[in-house]
């Protein structure tokens, strides 16, 4: 199965990256390895790069395309969740087998690369795992085989509330109510396991004015529901939470950390996290004295996040919603 997607900010993630020859560099998100590629392109000759994809697919396809680099790249299909775990103790075999990057990244790495959301190839009808609207396929939407939730049970199991807190939380679905009640309706007929049964009991929850993907609506009416579902399925808003602070002790002091969104609730994760780690204290403002003594870990390199030119969203749509922010570890 070909592997698309077209990388986005390519420039600006290398500007902020800031690479020099021989730096050691982790690919959190690997995908098809647009961004990797770069990357190595900036770190010969010795620099490593470790990247991570929770999805085998992404592994693979990454694995073809950066074969002329396969001496300095360590793959491991894993969440960048682990990445501690993985530093601390790495697996007898990475997809390449390279068993000497402990030693290597033990004085940390000079920059480390957060691509959130879904890739092209895995939002494309050959995907199969759900994530598309646009063909009929099982409600799966796992990136990788280590989780275990999948959509299905969430639209089978979970209670009308659940269903309608997600769909407004990380969707931002204006008809939840409606849509999780017809969700009810049907299942109290029949399991609800294909894509297409939910693409029609969307449609027909929204208003006869609103369905359809023409009629002036600049995304399908599924777009919404089928994200939140992603993000429930995959904890995708928990894991970044949980990760940031494990980014910035995998970084050299100086290295560099870069993270794109795709929606706001990340990118608000990513916003609160710069601010709190960029202050010298956290207390609340009525305390005269500081008595908490955090300490500045990271200066914010981008005060408003960086977002694509006309001319890259007019060439890849899909990197318009993408916000990029970067910070230096102190
Ligand atoms: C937008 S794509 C990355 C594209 C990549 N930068 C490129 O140049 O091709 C996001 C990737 O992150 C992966 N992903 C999502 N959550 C992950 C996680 N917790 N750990 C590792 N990979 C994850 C997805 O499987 C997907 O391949």
């Amino acid at each position: 199965m070909a592997y698309h997607h077209q990388p986005v900010l390519v420039n600006e993630v290398l500007e902020y990256l800031n690479l020099k020859p021989n730096d050691n560099v982790i690919d959190c998100t690997l995908g098809g390895g647009g961004h990797a590629e770069n990357i190595l392109e900036r770190t010969g000759p010795h620099g490593h790069l470790l990247a991570l994809d929770r999805d085998p697919r992404a592994l693979e396809a990454a694995g073809l395309r950066l074969k002329k680099f396969s001496k300095r790249v360590t793959l491991i299909q894993n969440s960048y969740k682990n990445l501690p775990l993985l530093l601390a103790d790495p697996p007898e075999s990475g997809l390449n087998k390279n068993k000497n990057y402990k030693k290597r990244f033990d004085l940390g790495f000079a920059g480390l690369l957060l691509d959130l959301g879904l890739s092209s190839a895995q939002v494309s009808a050959e995907d199969g795992r759900g994530f598309s609207f646009q063909s009929t396929e099982a409600l799966d939407m796992r990136f990788g085989p280590d989780t275990a939730l999948t959509a299905a049970e969430i639209v089978n199991q979970w209670s009308k509330e659940d269903l309608i807190k997600i769909f407004k939380e990380y969707g931002e679905e204006k008809f939840a109510k409606s849509i999780a009640e017809n969700i009810i309706l049907f299942r109290a007929r029949k399991l609800l396991t294909a894509t297409s049964d939910l693409v029609k009991i969307i449609e027909d929850s929204y208003p006869t004015s609103g369905r359809g993907h023409g009629q002036g609506r600049k995304i399908h009416p599924a777009t919404k529901v089928f994200q939140a579902l992603r993000i429930a399925v995959n904890d995708e808003l928990r894991v970044l939470a949980g990760f940031l602070p494990q980014a910035l002790e995998a970084l050299a002091p100086g290295g560099r950390l870069v993270v794109i969104s795709y929606h706001s609730l990340e990118d608000r994760i990513v916003k609160h996290f710069f601010n709190q780690e960029a202050k010298d204290c956290l207390c609340p403002k009525e305390i005269p004295v500081c008595v908490c003594g955090h300490q500045a870990r990271l200066k914010i390199l981008t005060k408003k996040p960086v977002t694509p030119s006309t001319e890259e969203i007019s060439k890849n749509s899909r990197s318009r919603s993408a916000k990029l922010r970067a910070a230096e570890k102190v």
